[in-house]
């Protein structure tokens, strides 16, 4: 049974940026209730009303996942290891963005899914490139003409779609006999322990655990058999999923990830109700210290025009009365308008300047290298505000 335990009220699409900001362009804008839930018999945590998938990967998607160096190095890295444990010949991945994963292997090799046309677009001339979103009669045409997946890679993009049941069945589908699933998505357990509810927006329509993984993919005839924290995106897991028969044994990792995410109540709704105060607190914090800051008339912005800040900045109400602008690195996100809160966007070559006193870490999963990259504004004084794990303002 689904029980809502967080109401994060009337939220935009979090990839919605507005080109313009003149009333009737506002006007059409589009908003749904953000209520999260948790199902008591598989323990999945999940949107309790997703927003329709073709509303939301259209060819305007502006998340470009090479943006960053940090996730540039994760791929490559997690390229190197599959090819080293598995030696697979045949690699698909859901959900394949700009190319940031497929990149590192030999094109023949490839498959790349990706439902998004302008990011489909920028891989289709080296890769096999599918314009499509992920389901049985799309596996069933690739595979008609090519030999079975050895892996399936799919990262933040499995928990973005609604229908698991379809998805999974879809890959036990695709997989070669001892073929292996690889996917990475938010931790849940990093959610509960960092209090970081802007993991929650339409498209992260489930946050997962292992345990619920492992419960889900069952009704597919697969597995779980491997499990590793890694710490991109504020904190994900790597999950490793096989069909029912193929070779792979339970490793130790898993085991003690599953104990660990039990120790931590993930199976009990007494867990999440907690944890829905806990944010409640959160918001009032954060407006109290943003309050603060604008009585000294000092200036704030935001660095990093995130999906998980137009949660935060929607559940919040905080718009441009204490955020002047927003900076982003991501070319066409520049010149655009935040989500419900229609803050405008620049680049930080223009936005980082020195009379900027505060900047709110919308992009708090890349702290590291943002606080490196960020050194002579720390040095002349300038401070980060965060929210992650509590509100506060950093001081080093
Ligand atoms: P991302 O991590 O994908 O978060 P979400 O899934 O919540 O959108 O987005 C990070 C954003 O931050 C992306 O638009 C690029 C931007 N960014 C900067 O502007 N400067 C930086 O130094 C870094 C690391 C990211």
């Amino acid at each position: 049974m689904k029980k809502n335990f967080l109401n994060l009220g009337k939220q935009p699409l979090a990839n919605s940026f507005l080109s313009s900001n003149t009333k009737k362009n506002l006007s059409k804008e589009f908003f749904y209730n953000l209520r999260v839930a948790f199902d008591t018999d598989s323990y999945l945590v999940s949107v309790a009303k997703p927003v329709n998938p073709k509303l939301q990967y259209t060819d305007k998607y502006a998340h470009r996942a090479s943006e960053s160096i940090t996730m540039r190095n994760a791929f490559s890295k997690i390229a190197k290891k599959l090819d080293n444990r598995f030696d697979p010949k045949i690699v698909m991945e859901i959900g394949s963005n700009d190319g940031v994963f497929i990149r590192n292997f030999n094109k023949r090799k490839i498959i790349a899914v990706e439902p998004c046309k302008n990011l489909a677009d920028l891989t289709k001339q080296k890769y096999k490139t599918y314009p499509n979103f992920w389901t049985i009669s799309l596996a069933k045409k690739i595979f008609l003409n090519s030999k079975k997946a050895d892996i399936i890679f799919s990262a933040n993009t499995i928990s973005h779609i609604p229908d698991l049941a379809q998805t999974f069945d879809a890959i036990n589908l695709s997989l070669s006999a001892n073929g292996v699933l690889v996917i990475e998505d938010p931790s849940l357990l990093s959610v509960v322990k960092n209090n970081s509810y802007d993991q929650f927006y339409d498209e992260h329509v489930y946050v997962f655990s292992a345990i619920a993984i492992s419960n889900v993919v069952k009704n597919s005839n697969l597995r779980l058999f491997d499990t590793e924290k890694i710490d991109t995106h504020g904190g994900s897991m790597r999950y490793y999923i096989c069909k029912n028969n193929a070779k792979y044994k339970k490793t130790k990792n898993l085991i003690k990830i599953i104990n660990e995410e039990k120790k931590a109540n993930l199976n009990k709704f007494k867990t999440y109700e907690k944890f829905s105060k806990r944010v409640i607190s959160s918001k009032y914090k954060l407006l109290k210290i943003l309050k603060k800051i604008k009585k000294k008339n000092k200036k704030i912005i935001s660095y990093g025009a995130t999906y998980k800040s137009s949660t935060v900045f929607n559940y919040c109400n905080i718009g441009k009365k204490y955020i002047q602008y927003v900076t982003d690195t991501t070319i066409n996100k520049q010149g655009k308008f935040t989500p419900g809160k229609h803050i405008p966007i620049i680049s930080p070559d223009v936005g980082m300047n020195d009379t900027v006193d505060y900047a709110f870490l919308g992009a708090w999963n890349f702290k590291k290298e943002i606080l490196k990259k960020e050194k002579k504004f720390i040095k002349r004084g300038g401070k980060f505000i965060t929210h992650v794990p509590y509100p506060r303002i950093i001081s080093k």
